[in-house]
């Protein structure tokens, strides 16, 4: 990446497209039942949202970065501005729906487990359109993330950085990821359209993937029978998870994030890479963890560094996550 180190180059900045919300955190000290009445170890308001978690987290790594999705006015988009300009992270393209409320999440944090609940409230907030990401300018970024949400409008900013990087000089272009958390089929063929993708364990298990497949075979260990991860070993269903490669991403990198399981990936040609989880001492607080790890892969790979080494440095950053509350130490 040697065209990436100095000049103007290396200044280019990473964005990330998606969600932002408002997580209101409650940390207790075991799950409450059903209609319980107990108080929380403590509470906490905390800028939530995957493509906005992901922004902190490269906030905290150094790389220079910028969110791009909606807010409204009011009390909650102050919190979240002002916590945006805090970290760093530019927002310049934010776009500012008249209407609508700013999603919200009442999370609950499990201390003891580190499990995190998530009750969210996005409903009539509009997502940002082709439209405002035709402002972007393209030249001054060397990767863009889309957290995939409203498929139509993301698939015509896609076309767009795709567009610009046929015509751009190799050293110029924009390379693309896509994170896919829910199995909403609207947003599968967006799978098809990163240079990287990230899928989430969730999917992978709604596509009949139920856990890591372990170290890869000739690395010490093969895949363990009836299990499978992103092309790894064969699904329960006998199917990769892999979107099958498109004339617009004929070489697309693919990852799974397995929680304490650790993280698998596939390589453009086929290359399965895996690399165990880091636990800290005690998990505290999962909320984030997955965005976590997607930054720091993206951060990992936007420096030049192999999937190995990424997935590695993810897992690693996620893992220190997983140890602490929020995301203050992560580094
Ligand atoms: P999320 O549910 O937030 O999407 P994941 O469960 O996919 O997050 O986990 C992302 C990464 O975070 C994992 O690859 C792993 O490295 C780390 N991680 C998550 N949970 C734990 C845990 N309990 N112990 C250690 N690492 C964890
Ligand atoms: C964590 C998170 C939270 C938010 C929720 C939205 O990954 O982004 O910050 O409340 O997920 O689904």
């Amino acid at each position: 990446m040697a065209a990436e180190a100095g000049g103007a180059a290396g200044k280019r900045r990473i964005m990330c497209v998606g969600l932002v919300c408002l997580d209101i955190i409650s940390v207790v000290e075991a799950f409450p039942a059903e209609d319980s009445d107990v108080r929380c170890l403590s509470q906490r308001w905390q800028r939530g949202g995957n493509a906005s978690n992901s922004c902190t987290v490269l906030a905290l790594l150094g790389a220079p970065c910028a969110f791009m999705g909606s807010l409204a006015p009011g009390p909650a988009a102050d919190f979240i501005a002002a916590d945006f300009q805090r970290r760093g992270v530019d927002t310049a393209h934010v776009a500012w729906q008249p209407r609508g409320e700013v999603p919200c999440a009442c999370c609950l944090v499990n201390a003891s487990s580190g499990s995190r609940t998530i009750v969210l409230h996005d409903t009539n907030l509009p997502d940002v359109t082709a439209r405002d990401f035709e402002r972007v300018d393209l030249a001054q970024y060397k990767w863009i993330h889309f957290e995939a949400r409203n498929a139509a409008e993301q698939s015509a900013m896609l076309e767009r950085v795709e567009r610009h990087n046929r015509a751009a000089a190799p050293g110029r272009r924009v390379r693309i990821s896509v994170e896919l958390e829910k199995p909403r089929e609207e947003l599968l063929p967006l799978m098809g359209r990163g240079h990287v993708v990230f899928i989430s364990k969730d999917l992978a298990r709604h596509f009949g993937y139920k856990s890591a497949p372990g170290p890869p075979r000739g690395r010490g260990g093969a895949p363990r029978p009836g299990r499978g991860g992103p092309g790894g070993g064969g699904g329960a269903r006998g199917h990769s998870v892999c979107p099958r490669p498109t004339s617009r991403s004929p070489r697309a990198t693919l990852i799974c994030a397995w929680a304490e399981e650790g993280a698998d990936a596939m390589g453009p040609n086929g290359e399965l890479v895996h690399s165990d989880a880091f636990p800290p001492e005690n998990v505290v607080d999962t909320l984030g963890a997955g965005d976590t790890f997607n930054a720091a892969v993206i951060f990992a790979l936007a420096e030049g560094r192999t999937l190995q080494d990424a997935l590695t440095f993810g897992c690693r950053i996620a893992g220190r996550k997983c140890g602490i509350h929020g995301f203050d130490g992560i580094v």
